[in-house]
């Protein structure tokens, strides 16, 4: 079949609803395919928890107890980013910052420092290449820091990178590969009640048809209008209040992304200090609160005493899309053709590239890679349900 046939043939079609790093990351590696792709975006590419990110690509740093089995897909997505970005450079032209300091955890008092021990040990018994700092050594690192800071967790292989440019990167990665884009675009209704053609309705009275359909829009994502219960996704928004002060890019107060018990401030090379988040259960109130931006200033006085002195320049807010055991659901439902890849949570930014990879490969060879296996919506049937399920196929 010609290319240009394929292309116009709606009903091979790929559309994406949202567009932000997951979506413009499953579309770039579909449109790059040769897959005719659309993206459905109801605002502007990148402008939601996309834009609220702070860029943490901390696989290590920040993995908690009973997130043993995400971490083998947050360090899959570590290993990608060096090349990733070199991917991403060659196709659109746009290098987004990378910074590779690494990250410090901090504590800051005798107290913090018994709980950041626990942490270490656990961290470091998953085999995570972690070096413990005492408080002298920490200081040499980063001499602003506070002068009672008591020791730290120096992760070598956790860093960042400027989302926001992240985003106008993947867009225009994905428009030169072919990808279509519609962006002030709502979606008013799903129909999957055919098996291999969907029907999107948008709020300019069009219908878009589809063979197949992802559904990347995360906190929106269960509250798209006509998607099935069957494919309904346990994700709730949970909001993100961050700020953002301006520092002399020479005099940097700071050069590792940095966590303490309460806040994490990242660096951009510009001067830029990013301050956040809050983690709020609000729905989807956006409000920016004086309780907010009091505790992640606050936080962050406790550890950098020198920002007293600088600009506030922009404050935020964003939903994390946070999904009921705080991983990501990726890969097809059971509605034939409808794939999710949301329920990012606080790792949208480093699973990406993991996401764009894995639900494009399982589109186009109708397998999912085995590390995203663990991820699917079929985690959540109740027991008894799988149970009678395994119980069939062996029949
Ligand atoms: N990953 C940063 C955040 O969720 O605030």
């Amino acid at each position: 079949m010609a290319q240009e046939n394929f292309r116009n043939t709606t009903d091979q079609q790929t559309v994406i609803i949202g567009g932000g790093v997951c979506g413009l990351a499953i579309g770039w590696e579909l449109a790059e395919a040769g897959l005719a792709v659309t993206i459905v975006e109801r605002g502007h590419c990148g402008r939601e928890a996309t834009h609220a990110a702070a860029g943490m690509l901390a696989a290590a740093a920040e993995c908690e107890p009973g997130e043993e089995q995400l971490l083998q897909l947050t360090r899959w997505a570590q290993q990608l980013w060096p090349s990733y970005l070199d991917r991403l450079e060659a196709s659109s032209g746009l290098r987004p910052d990378y910074r590779d300091e690494g990250t410090l955890v901090v504590a800051l008092n005798r107290d913090e420092v018994e709980r950041l021990r626990f942490r270490h040990e656990f961290q470091t018994s998953l085999g995570l290449p972690l070096t413990w700092l005492e408080g002298h050594e920490l200081r040499e690192r980063e001499p602003h820091l506070r002068q009672s800071a008591a020791a730290a967790i120096y992760s070598a292989e956790d860093h960042q990178v400027d989302n926001r440019q992240l985003a106008e990167s993947l867009k225009q990665a994905y428009l030169n590969a072919g990808g279509r884009l519609r962006e002030d675009c709502e979606v008013t209704s799903l129909d999957c009640s055919e098996p291999t053609r969907k029907r999107i309705s948008l709020g300019s009275g069009e219908v878009l048809e589809a063979k197949t359909l992802v559904l990347a829009a995360g906190a929106w994502t269960r509250g798209l209008p006509g998607l099935p219960d069957a494919a309904k996704p346990p994700v709730r928004p949970l909001k993100g209040q961050s700020l953002a002060l301006q520092m002399v890019p020479q005099e940097s107060l700071l050069a590792h992304v940095l966590w303490t018990e309460q806040i994490y401030c990242v660096p951009r090379r510009d001067g830029r200090l990013i301050i956040g988040a809050t983690v709020e259960e609000r729905g989807f109130d956006d409000s920016i609160t004086a309780g907010g931006i009091y505790a992640l200033i606050e936080g962050a006085r406790r550890a950098l005493p020198g920002i007293e002195d600088l600009p506030l320049i922009e404050s935020w807010s964003g939903f994390r899309p946070g999904c009921r055991d705080d991983a990501p659901v990726l890969g097809e439902t059971p509605v034939p053709g409808l794939h999710l890849a949301t329920g990012h949570h606080r790792n949208g930014i480093l699973l990406a590239p993991v996401t764009g990879h894995c639900i494009a490969q399982e589109i186009l060879t109708g397998a999912l890679p085995e590390a995203a296996r663990p991820f699917t919506l079929a985690r959540f049937k109740p027991l008894s349900a799988r149970r009678k399920k395994s119980h069939l196929q062996y029949q």
